[in-house]
């Protein structure tokens, strides 16, 4: 039996990572920066075991279904390849966030997988290595390998896409992003179908494929300099191009809702009255708002006269990937 147990936080794109170039081994169309936080995080076991017949895969305590559990298969299969192992294995995962407001991450869920089956099968994979082995779970993951900023250089294959951490003198810890979580009553459309369809159908993709790596360079300028105005103002353009290509899919989508509107129109009112902050968005309707700390307090106050107390979660930079003992034998 070998184990080995993880813990990785989440980390939200300011120049986001949208589309793929290689579905397999998930390799991205462009390169991507991201910044790891501290509220949100995954801690996982991995045992792997003789007796076992297929590989399980719990979540948050419940037994997921063999469906569930495909893209967690499908990980450990390219392990068994790439490591020629032969064992099945029983996957524990539990996600911390503050609310059950959708804000599970596959980034955090699949750098603590890559982390734990590191440890478990004494791998001694270098972060480099980690990353690359955790971006074969989800692209993003392989940014939450590492703390506070994170550069996922979109590399030519296999072997030269991964992230690295951005040297940044601990800018990140005078920065924060402020969740602000809307309705998400409306019907998802995964990162991957959507990216999926965005690349193979959107009118606007080329655009997209045209200005990011300047918006990367850009926001690599901003926190070499610590400018957060360069940083912001990048980063909200960035994810507003995103999801601009969205809507030149066939057919179109969007994943913003109407609230998600309202959290936008807010920020710009924040900050035509002085205070620096800007937004960005992912898969689904929830807003993140950018933000130094110093002026976060100020930030919520402004936003509790349109939302509530139990909608706004802080979260600060985060650490990278830590391996944790293993305390128990899983059931
Ligand atoms: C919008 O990493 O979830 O959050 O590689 O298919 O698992 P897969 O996609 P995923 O996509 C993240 C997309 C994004 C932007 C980002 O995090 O860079």
């Amino acid at each position: 039996m070998f184990l080995g147990k993880a813990r990785a936080y989440t980390n939200i794109a300011l120049i986001k990572y949208w589309g793929k170039k290689d579905e397999t081994c998930i390799l991205p169309m462009n390169s991507s920066l991201s910044l790891t936080l501290d509220a949100f995080y995954t801690e996982t076991s991995v045992c792997f075991d003789k007796n076992l017949t297929r590989d399980y895969f719990s979540l948050n305590g419940e037994e997921q279904s063999v469906q569930q559990t495909a893209k967690i298969a499908a990980f450990l299969t390219m392990i068994r390849q790439q490591y020629q192992l032969d064992l099945f294995a029983k996957v524990e995962s539990t996600n911390f966030v503050p609310t059950a407001a959708g804000l599970a991450s596959s980034a955090s869920g699949f750098a603590a997988l890559a982390g734990a089956c590191n440890q478990a099968l004494q791998l001694g994979l270098a972060d480099a290595d980690l990353s690359r082995l955790a971006r074969r779970g989800s692209g993003s993951a392989c940014r939450s390998i590492f703390g506070g900023f994170a550069e996922w250089e979109k590399g030519a294959d296999d072997a030269s896409s991964f992230a690295k951490k951005i040297p940044s003198d601990d800018w990140e810890n005078e920065l924060a992003m402020l969740f602000v979580l809307v309705d998400d009553r409306i019907k998802d459309v995964s990162s991957r179908d959507g990216m999926k369809r965005t690349v193979q159908t959107s009118s606007f993709y080329q655009g997209w494929l045209e200005t990011a790596p300047a918006d990367l360079q850009t926001a690599k300028a901003a926190i070499a300099a610590k400018d957060f105005k360069a940083l912001g103002e990048v980063t909200e353009a960035n994810g507003l191009r995103m999801h601009g290509t969205t809507l030149g899919a066939v057919p179109p989508f969007s994943y913003w809702s109407p609230e998600s509107l309202k959290v936008m129109t807010c920020v710009r009112q924040i900050r035509a009255q002085g205070l620096p902050c800007y937004f960005t968005m992912d898969a689904g309707p929830n807003v993140k708002i950018l933000v130094e700390k110093k002026n976060i307090s100020q930030l919520k106050a402004l936003l509790l006269n349109d939302f509530s107390e139990n909608q706004l979660i802080t979260a600060n930079a985060g650490p990278g990937l830590s391996t944790l003992p293993v305390e128990r034998l899983m059931s």
